[in-house]
């Protein structure tokens, strides 16, 4: 059953949660950061200690974030002036015995400035024993959520679509740089509670309901993002959340070809998506043949391949089931059968970014970037889009031979020396970006040199020039060999256009 969160209770249970401070800052104030970071990882017995006795704030933390059974005269302390007999009938409460529990998960989001509540479904962690995972579960603000929040650009824009909104998290952040946002769903309940997420913000969204694009066939906007149903295996739906019904990776592909056609000139889109490994067959070319013809600038960066077997058993979890039940068990024939018969090697997964470039022909790169790194993608990817643009203008070898390029400060060497006739001698030279995606790349001794030689001061060719002379070598050789190397470490920010340099 949809809840039925009426504009008048979500309004009031605002009220409540602005009066006992039911907010980012004010649950870790309530139980401390070591409590926060427990809950967190799934540990709730510190925030419960924590909690205990401390008024309508604790109780609303008891409820909504540790999924416990309070008294109702507790309840209808914290929620006021929401009625609890209101609560119970919008959906928000269930009662158990005498007490009251959270029927529906809403819980305090931040990031930067902004502080709000995202309302979805109870997960494992907060439901009662009994209470199955639906087929039409609203996911609440998981770790791909997030991710794709911090790889999505925040580059202000007029327009942002948000394709299979869920509890609606992409739209919040959305609505912190776009003047206007759309955001659809296949999923009624999805919607519903989308609309209750952004009711209780005061944040304005279109809210729009179909399969992906239909609800706005004909429509463009600045910037599209997307995190799509994209569980890879046989075509079934068991929960809309994660599967699209689509077979393999189709789910991903359709949301690729389709996504540039709603965008403006100039428009980008940032998805996660999934692709399968298949036997004999390059994952980058595969997903390349998924891009619609025209000027589409793709990057598609891999973060993760898991083999059938470790796939299969992450997600069967994730739906609740015991790999050792027979359920499971049946379960797991049938998605390894499909990857069998489908020659699946593994399943990679990670971000794309698209943008309708406008150029003639588009640049697609697809590259590995499987470790770890702390700064978030979305600036990058903004700064992806530029260097691309640069290096279309800079397409010749003149071009790029009569550019002046700076290292950029965050590129540093590490050299690994042996000991040699002479002392250390180093046999590895390794760039590495300190910030962004942490960029690494091997060069020799002369790029090495030609890389402490550019700071802008003259042009590149001339500074190959001096290298070979200095160097013995054959210059025309030299360039090259270099200028591949040169257009990556641009691509890859190591590298960067004097006029650039000191920009933040
Ligand atoms: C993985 S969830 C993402 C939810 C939310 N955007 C987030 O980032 O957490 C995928 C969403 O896509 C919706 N969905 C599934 N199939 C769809 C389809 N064919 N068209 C549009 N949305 C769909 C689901 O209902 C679900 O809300």
């Amino acid at each position: 059953m949809i809840p039925d969160l009426s504009n008048d209770r979500l309004d009031r249970l605002r009220e409540a949660f602005l009066r006992i401070g039911f907010d980012a800052d004010g649950v870790v104030d309530l139980i401390g950061p070591a409590a926060h970071a427990a809950l967190g990882r799934g540990e709730p017995e510190p925030a419960r200690r924590a909690t205990a006795d401390t008024g309508p704030l604790g109780t609303a933390v008891r409820v909504f974030l540790l999924g416990e059974a309070e008294p109702a005269d507790a309840v209808a302390e914290a929620l006021q002036p929401l009625e609890v007999s209101e609560a119970v009938a919008g959906g928000v409460l269930a009662a158990d015995g005498d007490r009251l529990r959270a029927a529906l998960d809403i819980r305090p989001h931040s990031a930067g400035e902004d502080s709000w509540w995202v309302v979805s479904d109870l997960d494992a962690d907060t439901r009662p024993d009994g209470w199955a995972t639906s087929p039409d579960h609203v996911l609440g603000v998981g770790q791909a959520s997030l991710s794709l929040v911090r790889a999505t650009s925040r580059r202000q824009v007029g327009s942002v679509l948000d394709v299979g909104t869920g509890c609606g998290v992409q739209a919040l952040h959305a609505s912190t740089h776009a003047r206007q946002v759309t955001a659809t769903d296949v999923s009624d309940r999805a919607l519903a509670l989308a609309a209750a997420t952004f009711r209780l913000n005061r944040v304005d969204v279109e809210l729009a309901r179909g399969d992906w694009f239909d609800p706005v066939r004909g429509r463009r906007f600045d910037q599209v993002v997307c995190n799509p149903p994209f569980v890879v295996g046989p075509p079934r739906t068991d929960y809309v959340y994660r599967d699209s019904g689509l077979a393999g990776d189709d789910a991903s592909a359709l949301v690729v070809r389709q996504l540039p056609g709603f965008l403006n000139e100039g428009g980008t889109g940032q998805l996660l998506a999934s692709w399968l490994h298949r036997e004999g067959e390059d994952w980058q070319e595969r997903v390349a043949r998924w891009l619609p013809p025209g000027g589409i600038d793709a990057w598609f960066v891999q973060r993760d391949v898991a083999e059938p077997e470790l796939y299969v058993g992450t997600w069967l979890r994730d739906a609740g089931f015991d790999p050792r039940s027979a359920a499971g068990r049946r379960k797991s024939a049938e998605w390894l059968q499909w990857f069998e018969d489908n020659d699946v090697a593994g399943v990679g997964f990670g971000f794309v970014t698209l943008r309708r470039s406008g150029a003639e022909r588009g640049e697609v790169v697809c590259e590995d970037l499987r470790h770890a790194f702390d700064d978030p993608l979305g600036p990058e990817s903004d700064q992806w889009l530029r260097r691309v643009d640069w290096l279309r203008e800079h397409g010749s070898a003149e071009q790029l031979l009569s550019a002046r390029l700076v290292t950029a400060p965050s590129t540093v060497l590490e050299e690994v020396s042996a000991r040699g006739d002479e002392g250390w001698e180093a046999f590895v030279h390794r760039l590495h970006r300190t910030d962004g995606p942490g960029w690494q790349h091997e060069v020799d001794e002369l790029g090495v040199r030609l890389l402490a030689g550019c700071h802008g001061a003259m042009p590149l060719g001339d500074l190959i020039e001096l290298l070979a002379l200095g160097a013995g070598e054959n210059a025309g050789e030299l360039t090259d060999a270099a200028l591949p190397v040169l257009r990556e470490l641009v691509r890859h920010g190591m590298l960067i256009p004097a006029e650039w340099a000191g920009e933040e």
